[in-house]
């Protein structure tokens, strides 16, 4: 016969270990945990922001196994075995990664809060798309809410960066870019 579980009872942790940036790591999870709280909270990696929580303002994005997803929409024993990507990993020591560094230049971030998720969005947008148009970067870059800046910045930083990537302008950006 099951055992029948106490609704007041937590539902007992287990172990999950991972591969975050190139490293091997493991923490505790309930059943329930999300991917987010557990790179927070168990990791200590605060990088990723926690914003909406419902899969709609991107601030949590991070990239599992090449691709980009929420980590506020997967349970963290979703991600047992795989392997993450997260903010803290671009920075190589004290320098920045290309993308932060034209972050940085087209003043593409003013209070931060959005910025882990834009970055980490950008970089699967790019790796993934070899021609990138402007209004391809509007789209991809629509996955993640920024309420300060106006957006024009993050998609000049972007399209800088595609180019950097590919070796070719974003089609339809201005001169200045
Ligand atoms: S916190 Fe995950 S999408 Fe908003
Ligand atoms: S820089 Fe403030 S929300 Fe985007």
């Amino acid at each position: 016969m099951s055992e029948i579980q106490n609704p007041g009872q937590k539902p007992e942790a287990r172990t999950i270990e991972l591969t975050v940036n190139g490293v091997s790591r493991r923490g505790k999870a309930e059943p329930r945990m999300l991917l987010a709280d557990f790179l927070r909270e168990e990791l200590d990696l605060t990088g990723t922001h926690v914003g909406c929580e419902h899969g709609v303002c991107g601030a949590c994005t991070i990239i599992c196994d090449g691709t980009a997803v929420r980590s506020c929409l997967m349970f963290a024993v979703q991600a047992a075995g795989a392997e993450l990507a997260t903010v803290e990993g671009l920075a190589d020591g004290g320098t920045l990664h290309p993308l932060q560094q034209l972050f940085s230049e087209h003043r593409a971030l003013q209070c931060g809060f959005c910025t882990p998720g834009m970055l980490m969005i950008a970089i699967d947008l790019v790796a993934n798309n070899e021609s990138l148009t402007e209004d391809d970067i509007r789209i991809g870059m629509s996955a993640a809410l920024c309420r300060c800046t106006g957006y024009d910045g993050i998609i000049k930083a972007v399209a800088a960066y595609a180019e950097q990537i590919h070796g070719k302008s974003a089609h339809g950006m201005g001169a200045d870019v």
